[in-house]
Order: C-alpha cells, then structure tokens, then sequence
C-alpha cells in the first residue's frame, strides 16, 4: 500500500494488516473488521457473514483475494469452539493450499512448482475434525467430501474405493469437473489400517497395509478415469478424467493412545500432567491433551501408518479431548449451538424452552461421561426433551419450559409457565 494514511483504520486507528478493511474511493479512508463489525451490530445486522470471501472461481486464483488464516480461523470461531491449534495449523494449510494452486496456474519458466502440503488430523471421536473441515469448505465454497477408510478394501481393480471417492467428488461439485479438481476428500478412520502395535512379535495386517498404499497413489497428483456410471465395470462407460494433483487430501483418525508413544519418544514416560488427585481415566485425558500438541510423524509410524504415506501427510493438526467447560461452551455460544437449534425446533409448536447454568453444566456432565465428545450432546438433549416434542403439538397454550439442573438429572418436569392460548 502506498499511501501511509492507510494503514490504520480512520475510526479506531488500529493497524489494518491482517484484517479485512475497506477502503473509501479516495483511498484517504479505511474501516477495518471490528468497526465493519461494529456498525453491522449498531443497524441491527447481527455478526457480519463472511459471504464475501465466497469469491468466484477465478478470483479465487487471483492472488490478492486469498482467504488468509486470521479470516479463517476468525470464521472457524464462530461454530468450533476450542481448538486452538488445530484451528491455527488448518488456516495455514488451508491458505497455503490455495496460494499454491495459484502460483501453479500462473507458473512462469524457471519458477519453482509448489507440492502439495496434505493434511492429517489427529484427535478423539468428537472432537470436531470433520466439522472444522467442513467449516473450511463452506468458507472458501469448495465441494467436500468424507469417505471412511475402515471401510475400504485392498481390491484394485477399475471402479475401486479411489475411483469411488473422486466420482462421489464430482457429484458433490454438481458434475463441475474444475471445482471437483479443486475440492477436499477426507479420508477417516485412517489409524484403523495400522498394526496395532509396533512390536514385531504381531502379525502386520497386510490388508490396512495395502489400503494405505492404495489411499498412497491417489495422494499423488495422478490422473484417472472415473466412471461417470454407478455401473463401474462397464466396458464401453462413460468415463471422466479427472487430475487429483489440486484435490486437498485430509487424513484423519482417532489415534487412541497416541499420548503414550509421545511421552516414549520425548522421555517422559513417569510424568504426570498435573498435580491434582484425579482418577486414571481422568490422567489419561489430561496426559493426551498435553501431548497431542508435540505429535510427530514418527509416532504415527509406531501406530502402523506406513512411511510413505506420512511422507505425503506432512501438516499433521492435532485436536484435543473436549472437557465439560468446552461440551457446555459448545451448547450455547456457537452460531448454530445446540440449544440455539432445539429452542429453534421447538418454538415452531409456540413453545420457548430456557436452561438454568446448572442445567446446562448437568448436560454437558451427561455427555462427557459417554466419551463420544461432541457427539453425544445431541442425544442427551433428544431424551431429555423426547416427551416435550411428543406433547407440544397437541398443547393448546404456549408454554414456557424452565429446566433446571434436576429437570436435567432425574427427568422431573421442568417448570411450565403458560402464556397465552394458541
Ligand atoms: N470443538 C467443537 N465445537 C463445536 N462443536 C463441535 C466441536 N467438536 C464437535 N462438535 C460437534 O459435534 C459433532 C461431531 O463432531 P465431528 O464429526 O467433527 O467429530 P470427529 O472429530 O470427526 O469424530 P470422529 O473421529 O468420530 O469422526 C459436530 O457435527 C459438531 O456439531
Ligand atoms: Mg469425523
């Protein structure tokens, strides 16, 4: 930017780098984000939605339109709650991932082509890895989709589980074959290919092994004909090319006992995380949030991920093992949280539903114990508002619902307040 005055924004003078900002015409004003965003909220318009960063295809390889990785991480904040780093490490690779397309399509003689940087997600069931990534796709508005590697076999015939996956891409890009070769496939459950153990004394599964080298050759950028038909052993089919060397590859897992391996390798293996008396379960989870954050290729290798594909999965984002603060935060603050979603549902038979913070916090205890993260929030809320769902059609007044935490734990009936016949 040449012009000095530009570089603070003309209402609260903070430095405009690194935040999305406008400019007047004159270019002797600039508004940066938060007062963007504070103006939205004065009109009344809610948080700004980042729509504008939807940029048409070809804008989106234009280099001065990056999505960059405050935006996305700024975005991520607003539905994962947590994360931080998995957060920070996704918007880099995210942004690098899309700088590097552009540099490839714009590529002059003697330039440096960029390889790609796939990514691998490390972190327990619920943790968010799907959703972030998912979250990620809306926001740069490229087709996305999840395929299940426990599930894939080691056959390698034409129409196998790559052919699959591509022609799964296609249909989620609407049969747009440039979108599709610019889209993200996330491959989960990955650790479930591994040996279980590194110790030589077990037999290696030979078939996670092969699915690994299978997942291997389409990591590279390799182009291959996907069958436009679900009848994919057709001779004469209809057949599409498709060039894999764009697609962001995601691979992700679970990785139980990771921690373990971790502590090994960096000498730790005596050390407590903490002071407090707590029970093992509890060290457990506090020893694998710790060191996840250190969690290096080398350790995934110990956990039966065959070195070459680790070679190719060199951002590795770890996530850690949500806490009742996290699964409570998770009800109410994001934009689309839980509760915002059944007061939603419910309002539609003239009923409002409100939540005391101990009913909240018993929610969110209920769901830790399950130790499914995330997931399971859902499934404490449908029990308890199960019989509510199931009478409110037939109510002849709105009704206000009070739960409180006992409401919550025991099932008692919430208080119910009536307020006015429908
Ligand atoms: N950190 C989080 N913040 C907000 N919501 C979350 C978070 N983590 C998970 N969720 C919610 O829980 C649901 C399940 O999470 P998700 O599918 O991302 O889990 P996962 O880590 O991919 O698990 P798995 O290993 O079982 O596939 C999400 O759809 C989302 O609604
Ligand atoms: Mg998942």
């Amino acid at each position: 930017m040449t012009n000095e005055k530009l570089t603070q924004c003309s209402i609260c003078h903070q430095e405009l780098e690194g935040t999305v900002f406008i400019k007047g015409p004159d270019e002797k004003v600039a508004i940066c984000e938060d007062c963007i965003q504070t103006a939205y909220e004065i009109l009344g318009l809610g948080p700004v939605q980042y729509n504008e960063v939807n940029e048409s295809d070809e804008s989106m390889l234009n280099a001065e339109n990056f999505v960059r990785p405050s935006i996305i991480r700024d975005y991520l904040n607003d539905f994962v709650i947590g994360q931080e780093e998995a957060k920070r490490v996704l918007a880099v690779a995210i942004y690098n991932h899309l700088k590097r397309m552009a540099h490839n399509a714009h590529r002059e003689e003697g330039q440096p082509e960029i390889e790609k940087s796939n990514v691998l997600m490390v972190g327990p069931t619920g943790s968010g890895k799907t959703y972030l990534l998912r979250k990620v796709a809306e926001l740069i508005d490229i087709p996305m989709i999840v395929a299940d590697a426990s599930s894939m076999t080691a056959a390698g015939y034409v129409g196998s589980d790559p052919e699959i996956m591509l022609r799964q891409l296609l249909q989620a890009a609407d049969g747009d074959l440039d979108r599709a070769q610019r889209g993200i496939i996330y491959i989960d459950e990955i650790d479930k290919l591994g040996r279980k153990s590194e110790s030589a004394s077990i037999t290696r599964d030979v078939s996670g092994e092969s699915v690994q080298q299978q997942i291997l050759k389409i990591l590279e950028g390799t182009k291959s004909q996907v069958p436009l038909d679900a009848n994919r052993l057709h001779p004469g089919g209809n057949n599409v090319e498709m060039d894999t060397s764009n697609i962001l590859f995601v691979v992700g897992g679970s990785f139980e006992g990771i921690e373990e391996i971790i502590k090994k390798r960096l000498g730790e293996e005596g050390r407590r995380i903490g002071f407090d008396e707590i029970s093992e379960a509890e060290q457990k989870k506090k020893d694998f949030n710790h060191y996840i954050l250190e969690v290096e290729a080398e350790d995934l290798r110990k956990f039966g991920m065959i070195p070459e594909l680790l070679g190719r999965l060199p951002v590795v984002v770890p996530l850690q093992e949500l806490d009742v603060d996290a699964l409570t935060r998770i009800l109410t603050e994001p934009q689309n949280a839980l509760l915002k979603q059944y007061s939603s549902l419910l309002s539609y038979d003239g009923a409002d539903i409100e939540f005391s913070d101990e009913a909240v916090k018993a929610i969110a205890e209920i769901a830790y114990e399950k130790k499914t993260g995330a997931r399971s929030l859902r499934s404490v809320l449908e029990k308890v508002l199960l019989p509510h769902m199931f009478n409110l059609p037939d109510e002849e007044e709105n009704v206000t619902f009070y739960f409180d935490e006992e409401s919550i734990r025991s099932g008692k009936a919430p208080k119910r307040i009536v307020k006015e016949s429908k």
